[in-house]
């Protein structure tokens, strides 16, 4: 007994032992700092039609303003497009914050805001998500999609058309599992997709929206966050594990399989028409983290690619069961 009792103490050091390595380790082996990727070679125009489509990109399909919003109007999920992109919204992220406390930054040309950003600078936290003092930006780097060289130039030059006004927002903290997860975690290098113009109706622009500056691929396969947000299943299968609902703390909500799958794809039976009608109907799940306020403005040309995209996309059998269920 009291042998088995030693040996049971030795184990439980051993694992607590084993647990402060790895504190420690995480600690000292992460890195937000990528000071030397390079600033893309973009420069803002101030001709009305870039701007309009900036303003396009920004409100409908990039959705940079569903995060970037005034915060009270965040918090409402009723959002009035027409308020200038002031920021001030945080998301405390993963299990008693554990991933970290994030603050949508003021985007207005104020010194507080994009100001003293150079476009390079713009353009870099964009399209690699590494901001404009050299670190990882955790949340851009996740929820921004990739963009061609013109939609790029077109969101920056919206942004700076804007009127300024003064808001100072913190930087982000990152929590313990934030830190493990930086890890692995890299800003985006990838050379940029070829630009699909507005107004092409089709398979081409879809697959660009959709894995590009519209995100949808993003939250609708599986990732996993703690080996750096790398996909771990198949395309367009869904998001890997249900979140709580923040409106409602007893129910959880998922993004479904969007793939053609027969039997367990969430668009089986909807017609091109029955998608375009639900986008234009906005957001019904109010918990929902999809954007549905920005996609609702989205042209019928764009809405009618994403769907003839999803088409294409090869059927996975996964099913991830309701989007809304209790807990
Ligand atoms: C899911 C929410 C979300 C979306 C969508 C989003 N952002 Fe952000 N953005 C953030 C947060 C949060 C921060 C602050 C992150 C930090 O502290 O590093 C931020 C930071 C920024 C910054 C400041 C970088 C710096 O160097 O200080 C810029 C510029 C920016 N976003 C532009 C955009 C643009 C343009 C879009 C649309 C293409 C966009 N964001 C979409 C959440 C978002
Ligand atoms: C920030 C995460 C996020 C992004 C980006 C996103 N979705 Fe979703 N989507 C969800 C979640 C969560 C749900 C389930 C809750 C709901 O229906 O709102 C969902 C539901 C859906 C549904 C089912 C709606 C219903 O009424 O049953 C469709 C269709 C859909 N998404 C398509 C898309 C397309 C297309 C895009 C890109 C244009 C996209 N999503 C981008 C998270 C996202």
């Amino acid at each position: 007994m009291k042998r088995a009792l030693t040996i049971l103490g030795s184990l439980v050091g051993l694992v607590l032992l084993a647990g402060a390595g790895f504190v420690a380790y995480v600690q000292i082996a992460y890195t937000v700092d990528y000071p030397r990727t390079p600033l893309p070679a973009i420069t803002a125009r101030t001709d009305a039609a870039t701007i309009a489509r900036g303003e396009y990109l920004v409100h409908a399909v990039a959705h940079c303003s569903t995060c970037h919003g005034p915060a009270d109007l965040m918090t409402q999920r009723q959002l009035d497009f027409r308020q200038p992109l002031v920021g001030g919204f945080t998301w405390e992220l993963g299990p008693l914050g554990l991933f970290g406390s994030f603050t949508a930054r003021n985007l207005t040309p104020h010194a507080t805001g994009i100001g003293a950003m150079s476009d390079g600078q713009l353009a870099r936290v964009i399209r690699h998500g590494v901001d404009s003092r050299g670190k990882l930006s955790p949340m851009m780097r996740i929820a921004v999609g990739p963009m061609s060289d013109e939609d790029l130039t077109a969101i920056i030059s919206w942004l700076r058309a804007q009127a300024p006004v003064e808001a100072r927002r913190p930087s982000y903290e990152l929590g313990f599992l934030g830190k493990v997860a930086a890890l692995d975690f890299r800003p985006r290098l990838d050379p940029p997709p070829a630009h699909v113009p507005e107004g092409e109706l089709g398979v081409a622009r879809g697959k660009y929206l959709a894995e590009g500056p519209a995100a949808c691929v993003g939250c609708h396969t599986p990732a996993d966050p703690i080996a750096g947000f790398a996909r771990s299943g198949p395309l367009f299968s869904g998001e890997a594990e249900a979140e709580v609902d923040p409106t409602n703390t007893t129910q959880e909500i998922i993004a479904p399989n969007l793939t053609p799958d027969p039997e367990t794809g969430h668009l089986a039976g909807w017609t091109e028409d029955v998608f375009v009608a639900r986008f234009r109907a906005g957001r019904v799940i109010k918990g929902s983290k999809m954007p549905w306020e920005g996609f609702a403005l989205m042209t019928e040309n764009d809405l009618r690619s994403l769907y003839r995209y999803l088409q294409t996309v090869p059927p996975a059998r996964r099913q991830v069961g309701r989007t809304v269920r209790p807990r």
